[in-house]
């Protein structure tokens, strides 16, 4: 399977906190941890021993253990270092578990305020968000979303621009002014790039005092990720030659019909508080996520006969054809 070979985003680095989380990854239960040295850890979420649930024991710190701290099974107490090995059986004080005693451990990483992790080795490195390293942009990260679908109805209505005056009517778009403009869109070398976007919308973002045409760039580098970018909301911004702000999703394929999504938003407003740019973020992705949900297949459908398609639907048939030049079968149909 292909996609064990990607990064995916499993969890925001801000929910990692002194206990173990628990997440999922194309099926796979995984444990997801930070030791004492910052080190952020992925594991099958599953005990060698007896099979309980590593998310549901301890972090406990040691200072002599790599990394300064081991992950405690729940069951019996046994206690696993920084790479899975088992250091400590508590019922057998004086025994040395041998070097097969160990938990599977993934790769994992942080980057963009996300923890990506991939099962198998091999594909490319995580997506690359520009935005995460400017200054002038103010990052904030929203969700988790889980939606009972497949990450790629997720990632291709993300892509959608012709929804925006039914599903989100008053704010992102108008029912009034449905009308989609001709767009470009290029397949590249990884994925696609879609611009001069342009819709119109009466409130594009909490400090909109009206309508207006905003003009989008979509870009999709990995199967499960992808960039907005806009003009700034900050007027003072808006004349700096090629400065726009930026919205990437991230979607984590928990199973093949069903997904967990974030947003990282990287925006011109230093002003309003995280709770209210969440809210704002909340707020739209409610409106989309019933409708997702009800689309059938849950799969993406890639053979082109399956569904019918319409000029403003360019930028998803090119991530269609994204998905099948990249050999994606996960969540697809
Ligand atoms: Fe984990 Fe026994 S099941 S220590
Ligand atoms: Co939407």
């Amino acid at each position: 399977m292909i996609e064990a070979t990607h990064w995916h985003p499993v969890a925001q680095v801000t929910d990692l906190r002194d206990a173990p989380l628990a997440a999922a990854l194309l099926g796979e239960a995984l444990v997801v941890w930070r030791d004492a040295s910052g080190a952020v850890h992925a594991w099958r979420d599953r005990c060698p021993h007896r099979g309980a649930r590593l998310s549901m024991g301890r972090i406990v710190p040691e200072a002599h253990a790599a990394g300064g701290a081991r992950l405690e099974c729940p069951y019996h107490g046994w206690r696993f270092a920084a790479g899975g090995r088992c250091e400590r059986i508590p019922a057998l004080p004086g025994f040395e578990p041998p070097e097969g005693h160990r938990a599977t451990a993934f790769e994992a990483l942080e980057r963009c305020g996300m923890v990506w992790v991939r099962l198998a080795e091999g594909g490319r490195p995580p997506p690359a968000f520009p935005a995460e390293d400017d200054p002038r942009l103010r990052k904030v990260g929203c969700g988790p979303y889980d939606v009972d679908t497949s990450a790629p109805r997720v990632l291709e209505n993300f892509l959608d621009l012709a929804h925006f005056g039914f599903v989100h009517e008053g704010s992102l778009g108008a029912r009034e002014r449905p009308e989609i403009e001709d767009y470009r869109v290029e397949d590249t070398p990884t994925g696609l790039l879609a611009t001069g976007c342009r819709a119109f919308q009466p409130v594009s973002s909490i400090h909109a005092t009206g309508g207006a045409v905003v003009d989008y760039t979509y870009e999709v580098n990995v199967p499960d990720s992808a960039v907005l970018t806009k003009a700034p909301s900050d007027p003072s911004a808006v004349a700096i030659e090629g400065f726009r702000e930026a919205i990437a999703l991230f979607v984590c394929p928990t199973s093949e019909e069903t997904c967990r999504v974030w947003f990282r938003l990287a925006m011109t407003d230093f002003a309003s508080s995280d709770a209210s740019m969440r809210a704002f973020q909340d707020a739209i992705f409610a409106e989309d996520a019933p409708i997702v949900a009800s689309q059938r297949p849950k799969r993406l459908p890639l053979d082109p006969a399956a569904e019918l398609h319409c000029g403003a639907d360019r930028a998803s048939a090119a991530y269609r054809r994204f998905l099948k030049r990249a050999r994606v079968t996960y969540g697809t149909c």
